[in-house]
């Protein structure tokens, strides 16, 4: 980083999100990697090779059927009448806001393995012959956002050209192509580099006149001690965890990293910057259901991006359903934007999780939980409000399961609630101050 950023930054103070005026909630959309990976076998394997029709494949479900059902959803409740949706024009008055799965982006695997003679890069010919231009505007026509994906040293992590050397050219290009959101890796960067070069790439992207979600990786490939502050100025989202995989350890891996870590974590999230702990791997073939709630707890309760890698053509109704939840989203997507707390950690295997939302009552705001058990056996957990930092509202709170949208009454601040959790399964509350 250099003096004058550096020096920005220190005075600015600790908790500066980058102000693009992007992500001010956490982002939402659907990424290749987990599931596509790198299937470039468009010969045998044509619907499932990364390529635009693959894309254009997704960006037609989320437009066709995710959006609707979101409002939908939404729209039928009776206490958000006269509430004006944000998303989308056309869905009048009878909605609360909601965000929803906006972003389609292309993970790795999508570039020829050089650059063209003007040094621009380009992508595989055979595999996205209309281009990327072309693919943005199919996806921006169905009311949907376009992210790419590359890497800030001198090839991708699967051996394609870098953007090291290119910086000014490439983020121009992005822009010429219509992308709203570049996901950076940081594979082949040396590890001193990454700071510097995440920065200098930021400044190109603030030159542009398109706005551009930032999403690195920078904290995953140093090896610490970080500078969340210098990341938080540079990066509207940063990966600070090892690639999520496709079964149910590996959510408890990264729920067991973010349990060290989230007391010095939390201050650097916020409006503009959020840590990412990867991918929803929600309706692909390693997560249960309960364990899906797992995830989708855990994640709306980290106020994490809610980048999902699945198959929407193939994915089943009560996985869409955990995904579609308005009222987790609502949690994820509350606008405070307070990355949660661990509050009460029962063993290895049970955790309480909490993190003040919208809306207040005077000045106490209300609170959102998550009780989670890892365990293979059955627990209890129980809690009061106080204990997850609702302690304030003079007429209590009341309390709503949001998976099975039971109604747990008035509470006051300490009256015990106590979560029945079967094995690896979650539920998760909202605690409304009144
Ligand atoms: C790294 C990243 C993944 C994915 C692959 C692509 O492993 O962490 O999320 O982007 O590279 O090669």
């Amino acid at each position: 980083m250099s003096l004058s950023v550096s020096l920005l930054v220190a005075l600015l103070g600790p908790c500066l999100a980058l102000d693009n005026g992007l992500a001010r909630t956490p982002p939402m959309g659907w990424l290749t990697w987990e599931r596509f990976r790198c299937n470039m076998d468009c010969v045998n394997d044509p619907d499932n090779c990364i390529s635009e029709n693959l894309m254009k494949a997704m960006a037609d479900r989320l437009a066709d059927g995710w959006l609707r059902r979101a409002r939908i959803q939404v729209g039928d409740r009776g206490p958000w009448k006269g509430v004006r949706i944000s998303l989308v024009r056309c869905w009048g008055t009878k909605t609360r806001k909601i965000n929803s799965y906006l972003y389609v982006i292309v993970d790795d695997c999508w570039l020829n393995s050089t650059r063209d003679a003007e040094g621009r890069l380009q992508p595989d010919k055979d595999r996205f012959p209309g281009g990327m231009a072309a693919l943005g505007d199919y996806i921006h026509g169905r009311g949907l956002l376009y992210g790419i994906y590359e890497d800030i040293g001198s090839e991708t992590c699967a051996g394609y050209p870098g953007l090291q050397g290119h910086f000014q050219l490439d983020a121009q290009t992005f822009a010429e192509w219509g992308a709203d959101y570049l996901k950076i890796d940081g594979c082949n960067e040396r590890r001193a580099d990454l700071p510097e070069d995440h920065a200098a790439f930021g400044a190109e992207l603030a030159a542009l006149e398109r706005p551009i979600v930032y999403s690195c990786e920078w904290p995953f490939y140093e090896l610490g001690p970080h500078n969340y502050t210098a990341i938080a100025a540079t990066c509207n989202l940063w990966r600070n965890t090892h690639d999520v995989q496709d079964h149910w350890e590996s959510v408890v891996s990264i729920a067991r990293l973010y349990s060290l870590l989230e007391a010095e974590q939390f201050q650097f999230a916020g409006p503009g910057g959020w840590f990412d702990p990867d991918m929803l791997i929600i309706g692909d073939f390693g997560l249960t259901l309960a364990q899906s709630r797992v995830q989708m707890a855990l994640w709306a309760i980290w106020a994490a991006p809610l980048i999902m890698s699945n198959d929407l053509r193939a994915i089943s109704a009560e996985a869409a359903a955990i995904l579609q939840n308005a009222d987790v989203i609502a949690v994820d997507q509350d606008e405070l934007g307070v990355m949660g707390r661990l509050k009460v950690q029962q063993g290895d295997d049970a955790q309480l999780w909490a993190r003040p939302v919208l809306p207040r009552a005077g000045d106490a705001t209300s609170c959102a939980v998550a009780a989670v058990n890892y365990g293979d056996s059955a627990t209890e957990l129980s809690f009061t409000p106080a204990l997850a930092g609702c302690a304030e509202a003079a007429g209590g709170y009341r309390v709503r399961e949001l998976y099975s949208g039971a109604d747990g009454g008035l509470v006051q601040p300490g009256d015990t609630i106590t979560a029945s959790l079967p094995p690896t399964d979650a539920l998760i509350y909202t605690l409304t101050a009144q």
